[in-house]
């Protein structure tokens, strides 16, 4: 994930942002505990049985992000405001920074002023359909250089904790997500102490958030090769849940580009069943994308999956970013062209060839598989991102 306020563009320049998380059931509890704030699993909730609400008012967990910089786009803007906030559990502010000191901080100070809209929808729903309000902390742009540094000294972990309670009570958000991206990788800045230094981090956060009621969660690559930083079993007693970033996991900025749908889901499946064997699943979210990718054709004969690409497609009108399409972008272009739409059922991707590009893609049907494989792995689920259009 991404911070224009650095110039750095979300998904797509280069590419490896992955949020996937499964959203698994969430269970809202009695109202007293809604006001602690606290979380209910299957189990927990068992063993609370007469604390328990009736059970129409158990919730799948589904996680909301929403873009910064969606506001501001030239076309297909999206406020806060738009959400349509009953249809989640949670939604995800990305992104707050972590500044040079290692602290936390706004990534624009006019951001306050979405977080005021994002209130309001909280206010305005009744406290059973009420999402919560988390702020993300990192993002691609932000790179693993802050984080090693601060992880990597008792003092400047401590600093980064004591930084990341006073924002989120300052702006009264109800947990913190966590999107160091990534531990471990040299190419982003990191090194290999960072794997130990995450475990740390997380174990010194969970018992201040969780005194004071406040959520803790952490973002996780999609792909096998950014996974290697991360102890996920050491990790996993110190967070409510992680968000798996089961997209982009396939784009134009491969070397060499190949056309890849970037969300296949036998692949999802091969990182889940391994992150499985760390988290259980009810603490799993599974990222559902509200984007495409497009690659520009090296022979406009071959346009199947492996086929050569010469690179990113054209940047969309709204969105601005050389290979991606927001699904605005792409609902606008497959209402005024004709194409021949490919839907690989197995895969739950669908793709097509307009001009001279190849365009991969999510639709209500692939998204509709993709829940139902949540379902039936017993994840939750959340959506990069929300204002980026329909499926
Ligand atoms: C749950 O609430 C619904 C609607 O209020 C009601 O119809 C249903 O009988 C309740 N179920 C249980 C098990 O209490
Ligand atoms: C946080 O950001 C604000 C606005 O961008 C800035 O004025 C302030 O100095 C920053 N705080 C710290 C502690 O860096
Ligand atoms: C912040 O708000 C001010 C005043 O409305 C506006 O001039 C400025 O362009 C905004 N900055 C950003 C980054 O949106
Ligand atoms: C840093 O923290 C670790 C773990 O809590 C502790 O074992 C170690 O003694 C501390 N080191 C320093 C220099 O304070
Ligand atoms: C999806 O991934 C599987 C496993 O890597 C692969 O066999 C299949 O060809 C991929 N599908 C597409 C459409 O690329
Ligand atoms: C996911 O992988 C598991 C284990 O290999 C397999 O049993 C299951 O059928 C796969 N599901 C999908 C949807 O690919
Ligand atoms: C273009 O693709 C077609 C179909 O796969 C193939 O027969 C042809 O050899 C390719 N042309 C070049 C120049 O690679
Ligand atoms: C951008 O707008 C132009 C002019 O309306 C249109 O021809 C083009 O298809 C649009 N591009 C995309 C990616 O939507
Ligand atoms: C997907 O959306 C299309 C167009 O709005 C609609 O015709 C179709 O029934 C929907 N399919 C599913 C599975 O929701």
């Amino acid at each position: 994930m991404k911070n224009d306020s650095m110039a750095i563009r979300p998904l797509l320049a280069l590419g490896f942002i992955f949020c996937i998380s499964l959203p698994i059931v969430f269970s809202l509890v009695q109202s007293q505990q809604v006001q602690a704030k606290k979380f209910c699993w299957f189990d927990n909730c068992n063993q609370h049985q007469n604390q328990k609400q009736n059970t129409t008012e158990q919730k799948l967990r589904r996680i909301a992000y929403y873009e910064s910089w969606a506001s501001r786009r030239p076309c297909s803007a999206f406020h806060p405001f738009q959400v349509n906030a009953d249809e989640y559990t949670h939604i995800n502010f990305a992104f707050a920074l972590v500044d040079e000191e290692g602290r936390v901080n706004l990534s624009s100070p006019n951001d306050t002023d979405l977080y005021n809209e994002l209130k309001h929808l909280r206010e305005q729903q009744t406290s059973k359909t009420s999402p919560q309000l988390w702020i993300v902390v990192g993002g691609f742009g932000v790179s693993s250089v802050p984080f090693s540094k601060m992880a990597s000294a008792n003092a400047s972990r401590a600093a980064f904790v004591d930084s990341a309670l006073q924002f989120v009570e300052k702006y009264d958000f109800d947990g913190l997500d966590l999107d160091w991206e990534y531990p471990g990788a040299k190419d982003k800045g990191g090194n290999d102490a960072d794997k130990a230094d995450l475990v740390l981090l997380l174990e010194e956060m969970k018992p201040r958030f969780e005194q004071k009621g406040k959520g803790l969660s952490l973002t996780v690559p999609g792909s096998e090769y950014y996974m290697t930083g991360f102890d996920l079993k050491g990790i996993e007693p110190h967070i409510d849940w992680i968000n798996v970033m089961s997209y982009d996991l396939h784009g134009p900025w491969d070397a060499p580009p190949v056309l890849r749908p970037h969300t296949n889901l036998t692949e999802i499946n091969t990182s889940i069943q391994t992150i499985k064997k760390a988290v259980p699943a009810e603490k799993i979210n599974l990222g559902l994308a509200y984007y495409g990718h497009t690659f520009v054709l090296s022979n406009s004969s071959c346009t199947t999956p492996g086929c050569p690409s010469s690179g990113a497609g054209k940047k969309g009108n709204c969105s601005l970013e050389a290979g991606t399409l927001i699904n605005s972008e792409i609902e606008d272009l497959l209402s005024t062209h004709h194409v021949k739409i490919t839907f690989d059922h197995d895969d739950a991707v669908k793709y097509f060839v307009l001009d001279d590009e190849w365009m991969t893609y999510d639709d209500n049907e692939t998204i509709g598989l993709k829940e139902e494989y949540a379902v039936q792995q017993g994840l939750g689920t959340f959506i990069w991102a929300v204002d980026m259009g329909r499926p």
